[in-house]
């Protein structure tokens, strides 16, 4: 079931993505195939998805809200053209292509990256479908998220961790910011949007931050042991940039390990929902096992 929802998911929101950036006049036109070229080279859009399947779960309709859950594929696709260029991670493949600084050179790339941030926000806050009265707090949570407390802030801890061991808990630290945030946002979205009570807000809180963990442990570990054709990017390289990660910390068995461990958090905490989450379920097994 989960993968057909996915899919379908997949679909709605990739048709909405190829909609939306389109160059206002053609002296624009090759920062926007710039953009485009990354958000169109496909990638599983989880955080969308997240958007989407979670307001189902708290019996919402998700239709008029695609706009919202493109925003945050939008400024996902931008932390991973920033994260590949050669001043940070400096890699060679993304999504299945050569990354965004490889076809469009460095400063193109920077700009595409600068380009979709600000337009995630710009979508969000020109989208006719969310009630005015509760768009500021879904642009906090989207910035917030995003912002030097969220995603820019583990990347830059990430940069400073390079060629030096962190503990377990550091690291944790470091995940937490670097993907939890932006993993845990288009929950709290949904949440807001379906408003959701108390009890329910904290269950989804607690169910993010675990799949957020969960997430970046499987990254690390694919890192190690998954290949380019599956995933789209390349192998091993932490390594090649001396990064700490749950499997040098732990080694491969143990991180695996602790991912289940995080899968059976995330889903005991969806078990305390007041209405039944089996998609969500079955997308933290999806994700403990995921070859991409
Ligand atoms: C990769 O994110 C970077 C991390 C935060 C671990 P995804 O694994 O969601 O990448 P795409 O969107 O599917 O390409
Ligand atoms: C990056 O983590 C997370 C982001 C905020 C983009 P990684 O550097 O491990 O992501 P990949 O492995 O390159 O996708
Ligand atoms: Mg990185
Ligand atoms: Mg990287
Ligand atoms: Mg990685």
């Amino acid at each position: 079931m989960i993968r057909e929802m996915l899919k379908e998911k997949q679909e709605i929101i990739n048709h909405r993505l190829g909609e939306l950036l389109v160059p206002d006049r053609k002296e624009h036109k090759t920062l926007y195939d710039a953009m485009n070229y990354s958000l169109m080279a496909g990638g599983k859009r989880i955080r969308p998805f997240l958007l989407l399947t979670v307001l189902e779960v708290l019996g919402k309709d998700s239709a008029p809200y695609v706009d919202a859950a493109c925003a945050l594929e939008c400024i996902h696709t931008y932390s991973l053209i920033h994260d590949d260029l050669p001043a940070m991670d400096n890699d060679d493949y993304r999504r299945g292509r050569l990354t965004n600084h490889k076809v469009f050179g460095a400063g193109m790339a920077t700009q595409a990256g600068d380009g979709l941030l600000t337009f995630a926000f710009q979508l969000l806050a020109e989208d006719p479908h969310i009630p005015e009265e509760i768009k500021p707090r879904l642009i906090s949570i989207a910035a917030r998220a995003a912002g030097p407390a969220g995603m820019v802030g583990g990347q830059a801890h990430d940069m400073e961790s390079e060629n030096r061991d962190l503990s377990l808990a550091e690291l944790k630290i470091l995940d937490a910011s670097k993907t939890g945030c932006l993993l845990a946002a288009p929950v709290e979205m949904a949440a807001v949007l379906a408003g959701a009570g108390e009890e329910d807000r904290k269950a989804l809180a607690d169910f993010a931050s675990h799949l957020g963990l969960l997430f970046q442990i499987t990254d690390d570990l694919l890192d190690e042991k998954g290949n380019l054709e599956e995933m789209g990017k390349m192998p091993g390289q932490d390594e090649k940039d001396h990064k700490s990660t749950f499997v040098t910390i732990l080694g491969a068995d143990k991180a695996q390990h602790y991912a289940e461990e995080e899968a059976a958090k995330a889903k005991e905490a969806l078990g305390r929902l007041s209405r039944p989450a089996d998609v969500l379920a079955e997308l933290v097994d999806l994700m403990v096992n995921r070859k991409k």
